[in-house]
């Protein structure tokens, strides 16, 4: 496994493995790597013949207020983890590398960016549109693998491509949960132990909402009734929004008539939390 701390050298190796006719798979995350982002590698292990990870803790996508500070950085143990799963590449710039200057260009979606996350996080998204563009540029991959955890981000990321015409194609890949149901994050590292606890509210509400599903209801604010319900009552859980949207345009939807996507945000104390369902009527 090769670290790349640099853009040119990154962008050269990449580019030896595509000439050599080898598919490049690209995974890019954050660092503080767990069993979900482990997922994304293997994914990418199983259709591609050269993969990068990229870890980035990416200034441009935290707000002013957020944990860009004490976002988890586990760097050694990460290259250990990728190691194990005979990961071709890390790319793993310092910011300098990535932003040596203020940027004048940024990559926005527009619409999408400002739902879900985005109508609380403003500019959340324009970070993640940029630095996503910046390493499809860098790397060039013909894959890069997502987690459906970021339904928003996967949505955004896909319009993205498709509005711009990157050549590399999208794959998303199943939510990797703890065994008790919490969906798998970087931030379950900020939680206290009894915060641990109420943070299962969110896929406790989400499943509700599923069971509802299940029963024949297909109004969506039926749905999103009891569930909202169930976090509101949850002492120390703060709820951002419950939302039923369609998983393309992120919009609200009215009625489950095709796939829609019961999404949730959260704050437990002071850690936000992501979680999400497809709802199918097939
Ligand atoms: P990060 O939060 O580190 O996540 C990296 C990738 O891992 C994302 O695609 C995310 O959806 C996926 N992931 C995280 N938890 C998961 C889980 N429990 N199951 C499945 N996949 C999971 O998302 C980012 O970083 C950044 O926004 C990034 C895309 C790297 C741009 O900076």
């Amino acid at each position: 496994m090769k670290v790349r701390t640099t853009v040119e050298p990154m962008r050269a190796a990449a580019r030896v493995a595509r000439l050599g006719g080898l598919r490049v798979g690209l995974v890019p995350t954050m660092g503080a790597l767990h069993e979900g982002h482990l997922s994304l590698v293997r994914a990418a292990k199983a259709q591609c013949e050269a993969v990068v990870v990229s870890i980035f803790v990416n200034p441009l996508q935290f707000g002013p207020n957020e944990d860009l500070a004490k976002y988890p950085r586990t760097f050694e143990r990460d290259c250990e983890l990728l190691r194990a799963e005979d990961v071709d590449f890390v790319f793993a710039p310092p910011v300098e590398e990535i932003y040596p200057e203020k940027l004048s260009t940024y990559v926005t979606v527009e619409g999408l960016s400002d739902r879900l996350c985005g109508r609380s996080r403003p500019g959340h998204f324009r970070g993640v549109t940029t630095v996503v563009a910046k390493l499809f540029n860098i790397v060039q991959p013909h894959m890069a693998f997502f987690g459906q955890k970021d339904a928003a981000q996967v949505a955004i990321i896909r319009r993205m491509v498709r509005d711009l015409n990157f050549a590399v194609e999208i794959i998303a890949c199943p939510i990797v949960r703890e065994p008790d149901g919490l969906a798998m994050s970087s931030r379950n590292a900020y939680l206290k132990p009894q915060e641990r606890k109420s943070a299962l509210v969110l896929h406790r509400a989400l499943q509700a909402i599923e069971e509802g599903f299940r029963q024949g209801e297909r109004r969506a604010k039926a749905l999103t009734e009891s569930g909202k319900q169930m976090i509101v009552e949850e002492p120390g859980v703060e709820l951002d929004y419950l939302e039923i949207v369609d998983p393309d345009s992120l919009e609200a939807v009215e009625m489950v008539s095709r796939t829609a996507l019961a999404a949730v945000g959260a704050f437990v104390g002071t850690t936000r939390l992501i979680d999400n369902v497809l709802l199918d009527p097939e």
